[in-house]
């Protein structure tokens, strides 16, 4: 493939309706979901890509049932306890997009731990988006450039590149993908998204793999990228 995106964001849906179709509980679909993100990652690292950004929970996820978010609280435990050793060998670096403070102790724990772990690593940078909403990352950067000007710590002459410089995901998506057939954004990275191209595949997050991630590469190597000029 001549043209990696450098920057991907996935919103992994479906694990739901992945699990409920097999006749198993939600988090079945959801621990199935964690051993994709490993899958996916080492494609994404083997490609050359830079920086994959999964949606692994919302601002608005805390609304489902209490087992339930228990349970995603609990897998970022349970995927780095199976898998740190596999994403160090491979020099995959983990970061997090979103204000963990209103997780469970052990669980940001686990996730700090990770990021220190592989924090040296050259390769992916692995970014996990938890409790993570668009809105609000704009909403705080706002009131962080608000706070610097009131202080005197800056002009109010703000750039495009400075505002990018406020959110919690700094780089721009080359290529968003959502599985499993909504076509939502559903407070995905809204800024960094303005040129992005977009994939909607019906596969469930469960079932997405290298296969999967491949095609789409393939796919955004068919489109035009214009950023609002003509082709060449
Ligand atoms: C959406 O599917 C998925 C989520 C809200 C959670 C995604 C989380 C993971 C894949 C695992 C996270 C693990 C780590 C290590 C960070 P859904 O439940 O909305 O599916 P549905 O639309 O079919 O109900």
């Amino acid at each position: 493939m001549k043209n990696i995106p450098q920057t991907i964001g996935i919103i992994m849906d479906g694990n739901g309706r992945w699990a409920k179709a097999k006749g198993l509980p939600r988090t079945a679909g959801h621990k199935q979901g964690a051993d994709t993100i490993r899958t996916v990652a080492l494609a994404a690292n083997d490609l050359g890509v830079k920086k994959l950004i999964l949606y692994a929970f919302s601002t608005e996820n805390w609304k489902r049932p209490d087992d339930e978010v228990g349970y995603l609280c609990k897998l970022p435990g349970i995927f780095f306890a199976r898998y740190i050793k596999e994403l160090m060998e491979n020099g995959i670096r983990v970061t997090f997009a979103g204000e963990l403070e209103r997780f469970p102790k052990d669980t940001q724990e686990v996730i700090q731990k990770a990021v220190l772990q592989t924090k040296d690593n050259p390769g992916l940078e692995l970014c996990i988006a938890i409790n993570y909403g668009s809105r609000r990352e704009i909403l705080l950067a706002m009131q962080k450039y608000a706070k610097d000007v009131a202080s005197g710590n800056r002009e109010n002459d703000i750039t495009e590149e400075e505002v990018s410089n406020y959110l919690f995901v700094k780089e721009d998506v080359d290529l968003m993908i959502r599985t499993s057939g909504e076509l939502r954004i559903s407070n995905y990275l809204l800024w960094q998204i303005a040129y992005a191209e977009l994939i909607f595949t019906p596969v469930a997050w469960p079932d997405f793999d290298r296969e999967c991630l491949e095609q789409c590469i393939e796919e955004y190597n068919r489109r035009d990228r214009r950023y609002g000029g003509l082709t060449k």
